[in-house]
């Protein structure tokens, strides 16, 4: 596929993303919330009805296999697969009811040639596609300026902060740390230069897909908390962040024991 068309694709595909938001805003009343892995993981009609929408959707314009949180699985990620969350940080969608998205991302081979993220509040589509640059509601992203460790905000949480001491003085050493409960906005903050750092010690692919690539293409550096590359593929952990912060968090965290 041409760059034109994958361009085109997208901008379908964000059509349906903003369509699909409309459930989220307009809700039914009973929203039938349930529990999976621990009574923090939520699950909503409205996350079940996203997806139902997205997916109906695409496999008008683009019948690729589709990833989705809430029920949509694939065989293999060969060739091209969509990769969909359809609410990010449902948790903020039911208590705090701002900074939640929806993340779309298409992937080939593993890896992500586009993607966006919708900013469901906010009403910001950000949007990328490999090797074109970022963009937020049709605006280029700039690349980010080279950012010091010591100099950033770190998006963190607790459960991170418990599980690694050096994270801790990492954040201490920092300007701050804050925490808004969509890894993919997360990642969007880093993208933006709102934020030098993401630390997450377990996202999912529908989690980080689509925002990986806004991240890489302003030039953010992204990898697994030992320095390792991220396979979108599977699940692990992330740090995202602006250079040369990306290298010396690696450091401090893994390398630099004592
Ligand atoms: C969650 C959010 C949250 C992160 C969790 C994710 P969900 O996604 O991204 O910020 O800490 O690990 O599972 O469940 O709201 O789609
Ligand atoms: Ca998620
Ligand atoms: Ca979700």
């Amino acid at each position: 596929m041409m760059t034109r068309d994958l361009t085109n694709l997208m901008a379908a595909a964000a059509d349906i993303v903003r369509d699909a938001a409309t459930i989220a805003t307009e809700p039914p009343k009973d929203l039938t919330i349930s529990t999976k892995a621990h009574r923090n993981d939520l699950v909503t009609a409205v996350d079940k009805a996203v997806e139902e929408r997205i997916a109906t959707r695409l496999a008008e314009i683009a019948p690729y296999p589709l990833l989705g949180e809430e029920g949509h699985d694939i065989d293999s990620f060969a060739g091209r697969v969509w990769v969909l969350d359809p609410i990010d940080g449902t948790l903020n969608y039911v208590e705090t009811h701002r900074d939640y998205a929806i993340s779309l991302a298409l992937v080939e081979d593993g890896v992500p040639i586009a993607g966006l993220v919708y900013d469901v509040v906010a009403s910001r589509m950000y949007e990328a596609i490999r090797g074109e640059g970022a963009r937020v509601n049709g605006s280029l992203l700039p690349r980010l300026e080279p950012r010091h460790r010591d100099d950033i905000v770190v998006i963190t949480d607790i459960k991170e902060l418990d599980a690694l001491p050096r994270l801790r003085e990492i954040v201490t050493l920092s300007r701050g740390h804050r925490r808004y409960g969509s890894a993919a906005l997360e990642c969007i903050e880093v993208a933006c230069g709102r934020a030098g750092a993401f630390v997450h010690l377990w996202v999912a692919p529908w989690d980080i897909a689509a925002a990986i690539l806004v991240l890489t293409e302003v030039g953010a550096r992204v990898s697994r908390i030992d320095g390792t590359p991220l396979d979108v593929r599977y699940k692990g952990s992330i740090v995202a962040a602006a250079d040369p912060a990306h290298d010396e968090i690696i450091e401090r965290l893994v390398r630099d024991a004592t």
